[in-house]
């Protein structure tokens, strides 16, 4: 049993740990313990996790499971959560009161992992009060899965590392989509941002090697992929921990190379974007004008709480730079309102840099304090109603200059992957422009995989429709 423990999570900034790179096998018995079983996976949260969750489906099936979208009819319900905000937290609880009823008269397997599952508190807590769950892992544990299938058979199992941050290549993973695909080109996060719980929970800075990356786009561009989004917690600094001087901006050129349509990148960190990366950006027509951009505060002294690294005017400078040299470029970014010590001047701060940049959009959140953050121990002083408040005016602003960058798009023509059903209605197609705008397409199924040229026939705050041009 290895629980997990946040002070020794946080000391890895000091003692530098190896990062070992090793490969991920099933013996012939764990090839056979799902067979004639179902599995039901639940996802929360970030675009990591859901490609987590593609490589937990992929390892079931190897152990001889079938997928069922109805948790009822499941042998074995595995929850992913996330940690990022108290609501993740509740939403997790609240599933796992229906699943406890549920194994009251059926026989199934539960397993924990994710994020909260690196969380010392969560996990006490599992350890009273939810001794039904049959297993925890942590997010450098998915590998593991099937050892501890086998062995919760006779008590609760927990396999969470704190601080040991493997690369563990060869996982298989089961794709959600056929036509676009996540790949990791790293994990983890050393940027210790004040409120956040990541760099805890997901453990240092691991960069794949190139090599590596590399040839799993190749093998997606052989399978017919046509988008690849190279997935990381601060993109930009990938490579700074390999000492083989070999940067994003190599990455994103090797990738373009590879002749994959159409590549993009989440999430980018405004401390690591150097020159040489929106030089490749603007120079490669396959990767795609599309950048998130985590403001997080528009106060000098609230990102200096943060520990963001940078001053309002530094963010706004690259913001310019980004507009000026890559031609159509949309920007979307996070906001964190009601941070401690967040004062109308410091929210109007925020405010004035989204009347500067007009995002194409942004996730706004109201501060969460996430236990065993250096955040979580200032004292807040902004009551509820006022934080909401300010979430509630800056939504408003955000949602305006959302639309009226979609706005610009009437009647214009722009390429679309189209890449599903439209979830309103069925006789539409919907998939996202290189700008990452969604667009509903009136278009039989045979365009599903295709990038086609649409021409914007009516705009909306989040979407837009369109009709397909010869
Ligand atoms: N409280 C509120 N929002 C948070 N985020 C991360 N941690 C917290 C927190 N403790 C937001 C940030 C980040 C996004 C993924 O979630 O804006 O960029
Ligand atoms: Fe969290 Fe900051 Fe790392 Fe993003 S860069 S994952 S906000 S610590």
């Amino acid at each position: 049993m290895n629980i997990p423990d946040l002070k020794k999570a946080r000391k890895r900034t000091n003692n530098k740990i190896e990062t070992k790179y090793s490969l991920y096998c099933l013996n012939d018995f764990q090839k056979k313990i799902g067979l004639s079983k179902k599995y039901f996976v639940k996802t929360y949260g970030c675009q990591m996790n859901e490609h987590d969750s593609e490589n937990i489906k992929a390892i079931l099936e190897e152990m001889g499971y079938t997928q069922t979208a109805d948790m009822e009819k499941a042998n074995l319900i595995i929850l992913n959560t996330c940690a990022i905000r108290e609501n993740a937290h509740n939403k997790v609880f609240g599933l796992l009161g229906r699943i406890k009823h549920m194994k009251q008269t059926k026989d199934v397997v539960v397993g924990f992992g994710g994020c909260m599952a690196q969380e010392e508190v969560i996990v006490n807590e599992i350890m009273k009060k939810y001794k039904w769950i049959d297993f925890v892992f942590g997010t450098h544990n998915i590998y593991y899965i099937p050892n501890l299938i086998e062995k919760a058979k006779t008590k609760q199992e927990i396999e969470v590392y704190s601080v040991e941050g493997d690369v563990i290549e060869n996982i298989p993973v089961k794709r959600d989509s056929k036509y676009k695909a996540w790949v990791n080109i790293m994990y983890g996060c050393d940027k210790f941002c004040t409120y956040c719980i990541v760099p805890y929970t997901r453990g240092k800075q691991r960069s794949r090697l190139p090599k590596n990356i590399i040839a799993e786009v190749n093998n997606l561009v052989m399978s017919g992929y046509k988008e690849v989004t190279l997935l990381g917690q601060n993109v930009n600094a990938y490579g700074k921990d390999l000492d083989i001087n070999y940067t994003m901006s190599n990455l994103l050129e090797d990738i373009a190379k590879t002749g994959i349509e159409r590549i993009r990148f989440v999430t980018s960190h405004p401390w690591d974007f150097n020159d040489n990366m929106i030089d490749t950006i603007s120079k490669y027509k396959n990767i795609m004008p599309y950048i998130h951009l985590p403001l997080q505060s528009g106060s000098s002294k609230i990102l200096k709480l943060m520990g963001r690294r940078y001053t309002k005017e530094q963010y706004i400078e690259l913001f310019d730079k980004l507009k000026k040299k890559i031609p159509n470029v949309a920007i979307t970014t996070d906001i964190i309102v009601g941070f401690p010590n967040e004062t109308d001047e410091d929210f109007q701060d925020t405010l004035d840099v989204v009347n500067k940049c007009k995002f194409d959009g942004a996730f706004t959140f109201v501060f969460s304090p996430r236990i065993g953050t250096p955040a979580c121990k200032m004292i807040d002083t902004i009551d509820l109603k006022k934080k909401e408040e300010r979430l509630q005016i800056l939504n408003n602003l955000v949602n305006q200059y959302s639309k009226e960058n979609n706005d610009k798009y009437l009647n214009k023509v722009v390429s679309v992957l189209l890449e599903d059903y439209s979830s309103k209605n069925s006789s539409y197609l919907k998939g996202y422009t290189d700008t990452m705008k969604l667009v509903n397409v009136k278009a039989d199924k045979k365009y599903l995989g295709q990038i086609v040229d649409v021409k914007i026939t009516s705009v909306k705050t989040w979407s837009m429709d369109g009709e397909i041009i010869n």
